[in-house]
Order: structure tokens, then sequence, then C-alpha cells
């Protein structure tokens, strides 16, 4: 199929404004449909989830539909899909009511590579349990992280690995059925961080090996919220802490308090935006399978158009280097701290990300310390005007 960079940006009321998003990594702009459910759903009666009456029926109707359309997304079932505040949330709660199973001298891993959101909250559970932490390192050069950094750190110790499917900042996609598969032979299970990488490549819980994925649908479109899908067999046998009263049922045993139906109206809204993109497919996996393609082609054409203008310049350093990435670049301009381009950049409308980005041990790694780097990501949106405007941005910076 071709992609209407034009079509798809006349569906996003903020581009209106004349700003550039590069910032899609930390959260994209979300089309009119999106809008509109979160309206419609707040305007229409809507009371509790119940059999009771029509608003409570509407209720569980946006729920189900929810549930249904990021089973689709993640190919999941809708059974395990829990809904949250967010990604981070989410794993703090997670990571409380696994360790609960944990014993002293028990093993937790986690990565170099990984968002903080899926290291610090896997670190205090351990911590509160007595039980150990042992990192998997990443190599600076590549920025890749290969079965070797894994299998060094493996035991029959280990409980749980919590891993990324992308970095954030660096884009890098390690190889996760072939890690997971290392995961499982240790007896572990395996925690995927999908928050970046739902918004670039077509998340498959089983195809991946993972036994929780987690995202959050305001990296794609979505209202700020966040996800975490398991088999609700896996579920069932956890305990989180919960209210007496509420449901004892999966996934309902780990939402706390009332969901909030106007955001879950709003995620259904887009994942239909995204598959709406490929109307070929007969089904709503389908379509998405041909949006997130389309999209990819288009992001990676455009992501070239600025590595290029990088390796072009003296003075630029990019960090992003695995040969498996998202369309997210991560730089250093000598001489230009990564606040200054990021004021620079704003001052022309064009939005970028700077600092570590809560990638906290990635760029303790690198050596990049706190002040980070640099951070582009594309979006479906994105087009090359937008690109000439960065461009033209980051060539008045540095020397
Ligand atoms: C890779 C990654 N993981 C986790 C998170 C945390 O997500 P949330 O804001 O939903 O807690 C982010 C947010 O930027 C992220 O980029």
């Amino acid at each position: 199929m071709t992609y209407d960079v034009a079509m798809v940006r006349s569906h996003y009321p903020a581009l209106a404004g004349g700003e550039a998003f590069f910032d899609g990594p930390g959260g994209t702009q979300v089309p009119q449909s999106v809008v509109d459910a979160v309206a419609a759903t707040m305007a229409s009666p809507v009371s509790n989830r119940g059999p009771h009456s029509a608003p409570q029926r509407a209720a569980d109707e946006i729920v189900t539909e929810c549930r249904s359309a990021l089973a689709d997304l993640l190919a999941a079932d809708p059974a395990g899909v829990v809904f949250g505040r967010s990604m981070t949330d989410l794993t703090y709660d997670v990571s409380r009511a696994l360790a609960r199973t944990w014993q002293p001298g028990d093993e937790a891993v986690v990565s170099r590579l990984d968002h903080d959101a899926n290291v610090r909250p896997w670190v205090q559970a351990a911590e509160a349990v007595g039980a150990m932490v042992r990192w998997i390192d990443f190599d600076p050069d590549t920025t890749e992280l290969r079965e070797d950094h894994l299998s060094v750190v493996l035991s029959e110790r280990t409980r749980l690995v919590a891993l990324t499917a992308a970095s954030n900042v660096l884009g890098t996609q390690p190889d996760v059925p072939s890690l997971a598969r290392l995961v499982h032979d240790a007896g572990a299970l395996l925690y995927v961080d999908g928050v970046h990488h739902a918004a670039h490549v077509l998340p498959d819980l089983t195809g991946l090996g993972a036994d929780f994925y987690t995202c959050s649908p305001y990296k794609f479109g979505g209202p700020h919220c966040g996800v975490v899908a398991a088999a609700p067999e896996l579920l069932e046998r956890l305990r989180p802490d919960k209210l007496l009263p509420s449901s004892d049922q999966v996934p309902e045993r780990f939402e706390l308090g009332t969901l909030p139906y106007e955001q879950m109206a709003g995620v259904t809204a887009a994942i239909d935006f995204l598959a709406s993109l490929d109307p070929s497919g007969a089904t709503r996996r389908e379509r998405l399978a041909g949006a997130y393609a389309a999209v990819e082609t288009h992001e990676d054409r455009l992501r070239a158009r600025i590595e290029q203008a990088l390796a072009d310049r003296d003075d630029a350093t990019l960090w992003s280097r695995a040969a498996e990435r998202t369309s997210t670049l991560y730089f250093t301009l000598a001489g230009v701290e990564p606040l200054e381009a990021h004021a620079a950049l704003g001052a022309r409308q064009v939005s970028i990300s700077s600092g570590h980005c809560y990638a906290w041990e990635p760029c303790q790694r690198l050596g990049l310390g706190a002040p980070g780097a640099i951070r582009v990501g594309m979006a479906p949106y994105t087009d090359d005007s937008d690109v000439d405007r960065l461009l033209e941005g980051l060539a008045a910076l540095g020397s």
C-alpha cells in the first residue's frame, strides 16, 4: 500500500498549530477520533460497570471493547489484559505481586539498556524480600544486547528477567524471542517493556516469548494510561494487594479502583485509527499488521535522511547504532548541551527531547550521565517538511 502522510496528518488536530513534533517517544499527538471517543464517553450515559441498567451496560461494553482492541494489538488473550494508570504504576504492582513468590537468595535480573520503569521497581521489590539483583550489560559500541550478555547472569536462582523490546533512547531492539528461550530454560519469567516497541513494531505476546508485555497507549496516539498483558493463567497465580470487596477475577484483580471508561474508549479509538491506515486486512489484527509495516517504511526513510545529515557533520556522535532498531535517534553535537539544542529547536517550533529521558542506566553505561543527549523520534504523522525544519535547526547549532 502507499502511505499518504498528508492524509494521516489531516487527522491530528494538534498539527494545525504548525509545530514539528519529534518528541513522539515521550508521547505522541492524538487523532481527532480519539478526542471524539473520549468526549463522547463523557457526554453519554455511563455508570459504573454492571448488568442492571443501560448506563451500566455501556460501561461494561467500553471495557470489553478496549480489552478486545488491546488483545488484537498485542496478540494477547483479552482476559489477560490489565489496564492501569501508567506502565510505571503497573510494573510496580506486578513486581510486588511477583516478589511475594520469591525467597531470600532468589535472583531478579534487570538490564542496563532499560528505561528506569523496568529497572527500579524490580530492584526495590527484590530488596524488600531479600532477593538478589543481577544486571544484563549491553555492548556500548554497537548498543546491542546479545544472548551472551544475558546467559552469564542467569542461574537456577533466577526468578524474573525484566527486559526492553526497544530502548526509548537508542532504539535498540534486542532479539527478544531468542533471549526469552534462555530465560525460560533457566525456569524464570520474562517481563518485557514494550512501551517504545509498541509504537513502532506490532507486538506479539506469544511470538516474543514474553510472559508479561507492557505498553503505554499515549505513545501510539492514545490517552495517558498503561497496559500489561499476560496469560490469564499466569495472572491467576498471583495475589496482588486489593480491596476485600473488589472483584477477584482476572484481570480485575489487578485493576485497582474504578476503571477510566473515557480513556479506555480513547484507547480503542487509537487502535482503530492505526488499523484504518491499512483497510485491506480482513481482521483488525491484519489491518494493524499492514499499517505498522507501512508506517515503519515511512519512518525509516525519514530516519535515514536525518542519519545522513548527522553523518555529514564532523561534530555529531550518533549513539543509536544497533542493526535492529526503531526510528528513534539519540545523538550529541560537540560543544552543544542537549538542553541548549532542545531550547533552540523549540524556539523554531520543532519539538524534540533532551536529557536521559529516564533511560538512566543506558546513559550511565554510555558515559553520557544525566545530561544525556538529543533525542528525535519519528511518528506516523512526521513528514519531509518536519525533517527539513529539524535539519535547518540542527545546522544552525554547533561548529
Ligand atoms: C521504554 C519506556 N518504558 C517505560 C516508560 C514509562 O511509561 P509510563 O509513562 O506509562 O509509566 C516509558 C516512558 O517514557 C518508556 O519510554
